[in-house]
């Protein structure tokens, strides 16, 4: 058969650049020429519902007019200027960071990736507690993708980083906070949330430890919520053992839980908080490292070992007041306030009909399906270790749903649906109806069972919104 035009194209960049996190044979993408609100459009015209923000980054949907029109200005006036230098675009990004931090967090270092951000505060924290050096991360977390950022995460990614021997020092793994699969087999709240009184266990044994360093609500790990009691106490161990809270909100943030911070869904502030994504609704390239006054205040004498040439890119920097502005303004609709309900009560109700989802869990507009076997033993179709190296049933679901006019991102074990914030209750029924569909993929190799689905998530959520 003839290749199109449009084959060519997708091949041709097939070959020259390389895809992420996979082997490059048989790579295919599918060429986006177009993209719009919760929508994208291929080569062919076909549209695409975006139930997982691109990458959980597009939180305020395409083609936002008030974000593109501050880059242009931006891009007229001065793109660049070295970070030496003091500028317009730096002044307007700090007073709208400002208006949405946690109280305490005032001292920014700019990167453009949430990998950077947490190698910032990787490096930051080191400096601050030294000779203390150790940090304690957990099992269900992705931290970036460079050494630093690989050795902070406990997904699988990592295993193939050690490999390779891409590994800092010092980084130990916590057991999770993981209510459906618990690590010390368990059940809540007669567990006395074990999991994190491990923390202190684990400080106290590790000695050296400089901080803890945890997503509020793990990301591409399973959008997993942990108990209300959960951070108010982690937040009391790392006090009781001088050691300081980092808290990776590059997914979580901006409104993906509800809050701007999901940590604060629960009240509690960190001494460091890292963010990207959301942070310019994935417009322009933004990593953001926040620090305590008090971290802050040791840098005075200190030297700040790090920097970059694009730190503070006028150009990326440009897009974060906009967005900061475009969130309150969403928010004062009630819109997101209001989906995250209906978009809850959807995934339950697709959790009656699949057996094949186990577990359906999340808050917000940030929820995971947990694809099982069978639901009576917990079986996986697919575990951590098939990552990389075996066809996954979620990835078949996410083909199927692609198929059918849905981009939703599959994990090894999950679905994740984090749509924009933008959506509105019909956009989720659409896209509902087209997972319903492709769910179905899995629903013919479940093992049949009488069992529901679990519902852990729910009564943690209630004091979240
Ligand atoms: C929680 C978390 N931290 C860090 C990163 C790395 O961010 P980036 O891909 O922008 O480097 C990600 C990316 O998905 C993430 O989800």
């Amino acid at each position: 058969m003839a290749v199109t035009r449009a084959e060519e194209r997708i091949m041709a960049i097939a070959k020259h650049t390389y895809g992420s996190w996979r082997a490059q044979k048989g790579r295919k993408p599918i060429f986006i020429k177009d993209a719009e609100g919760v929508y994208l459009y291929d080569e062919n015209d076909k549209r695409y519902l975006d139930f997982s923000s691109q990458l959980m980054c597009s939180n305020l949907g395409h083609k936002n007019k008030a974000i593109i029109e501050a880059i242009v200005k931006q891009a007229e006036k001065m793109p660049y200027i070295a970070p030496v230098f003091a500028q317009e675009a730096v002044e307007k990004a700090v007073d709208a960071l400002l208006s949405v931090m946690p109280s305490g967090l005032d001292k920014f270092f700019f990167s453009t990736s949430g990998t950077e951000a947490n190698e910032a505060a990787l490096k930051i924290l080191r400096q601050y507690k030294a000779p203390d050096y150790k940090v304690i991360s957990r099992y269900h977390a992705y931290h970036g993708a460079t050494i630093a950022g690989q050795s902070l995460t406990g997904d699988p990614r990592r295993w193939y980083s050690e490999r390779a021997r891409f590994t800092v020092q010092g980084i130990c793994f916590a057991p999770d906070v993981y209510c459906y699969r618990c690590p010390f087999g368990l059940n809540y709240p007669g567990c006395k949330v074990a999991c994190v009184e491990y923390f202190d266990y684990m400080i106290k044994e590790e000695g050296n430890v400089a901080a803890v360093f945890v997503e509020p609500v793990p990301g591409t790990n399973g959008r997993i919520v942990p108990p209300p009691e959960y951070f108010p106490r982690l937040r009391q161990i790392c006090d009781e053992n001088g050691v300081l809270l980092v808290v990776d909100e590059v997914m979580t943030g901006w409104h993906r839980t509800g809050p701007v911070w999901a940590v604060q869904n629960w009240n509690v502030i960190p001494d460091i908080l890292t963010t990207a994504k959301g942070c310019t609704g994935a417009y322009t390239p933004v990593g953001l490292t926040a620090t305590s006054r008090k971290i802050a205040d040791f840098f005075e004498e200190e030297t700040l070992v790090h920097g970059h040439t694009y730190a503070c890119h006028a150009l990326a920097l440009s897009a974060i007041a906009p967005a900061v502005a475009e969130y309150k303004k969403l928010l004062a609709t009630g819109l997101p306030q209001r989906v995250s309900k209906h978009l809850e009560k959807r995934l339950y109700e697709l959790e009656d009909r699949h057996e094949c989802i186990g577990d359906a869990r999340g808050i917000g507009h940030f929820w995971g399906l947990e694809i099982v076997k069978n639901r009576k033993t917990r079986e996986r179709f697919n575990t951590k270790a098939d990552k990389f190296r075996k066809p996954l049933m979620t990835d078949k679901i996410a083909a199927e749903a692609l198929k059918l006019g849905l981009y939703v991102v599959s994990w090894y074990d999950t679905l994740i649906v984090a749509p924009p914030l933008i959506i509105t209750e019909e956009q989720v029924d659409e896209g509902i109806e087209l997972l319903d569909k492709a769910l179905e993929a899995a629903d013919q190799e479940v093992v049949h069972t009488d069992v529901p689905g679990s519902r852990s998530a729910e009564a943690f959520n209630k004091v979240t919104h």
